[in-house]
């Protein structure tokens, strides 16, 4: 089940190492959590992978929401502009909010979430990433759980996608430059 489909160069993170860091960060947020009820708030589509398998691992009562975003280039605003295509179903005032994002790069996306739902009041608001590109952070995110640590490569996988395709491979992969036409994004 290893085997790579064409475009895939080399496998970053393999299934089972997801797995075992999956476990970890679940006892991580479990203690971090005890006595509460945390909102864990999974950002679309990126995170769908991910956040079923963590929610999993967390032994504690929790919640689940989800929201949607798109960002679009816009000359007029350096690393585009971001929008919510479909917001939370819940209110968040008073609540232990856990933001769950696949992937973390720039940051701008992260905080933009991070500013809208702070806005809202909830009693605190935690981010969880699965993987971060810290390299080519340009908003300072605070992340209070990681999976993992990737090379400013374009990864693919475990919910991840290059234009829509990747996201059902059950580990994380570098595309080719080939198919990502060197650096697009
Ligand atoms: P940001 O730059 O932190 O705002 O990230 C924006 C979005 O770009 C992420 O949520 C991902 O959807 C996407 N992205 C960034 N780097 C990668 C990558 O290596 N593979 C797949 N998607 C990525
Ligand atoms: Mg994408």
């Amino acid at each position: 089940m290893n085997d790579k489909p064409e475009g895939i160069v080399e496998i970053l993170i393999q299934r089972e190492a997801i797995g075992q860091r999956i476990a970890e960060l679940g006892s991580e947020i479990s203690a971090a959590y005890k006595d509460r009820l945390p909102l864990v708030v999974g950002v679309l589509k990126g995170c769908v992978p991910f956040i079923s398998d963590l929610v999993k691992e967390i032994e504690i009562p929790l919640e689940i929401d989800f929201i949607s975003l798109m960002s679009y280039a816009d000359v007029r605003r350096p690393g585009g502009a971001v929008r919510i295509t479909k917001d939370l179903d819940c209110v968040i005032e008073g609540r232990d909010v856990l933001l769950v994002e696949g992937i973390i790069d720039t940051g701008m996306t992260a905080g933009y979430l991070l500013r809208n739902l702070e806005a809202r009041r909830p009693k605190s608001l935690r981010v969880c990433t699965f993987l971060d590109k810290e390299a080519r952070r340009i908003v300072r995110i605070p992340i209070a759980f990681r999976g993992f640590k990737v090379p400013d490569r374009f990864v693919v996988g475990y919910g991840l996608d290059f234009r829509q395709l990747y996201r059902n491979l059950p580990y994380v992969g570098i595309l080719s430059d080939e198919i990502t036409g060197l650096n697009r994004r």
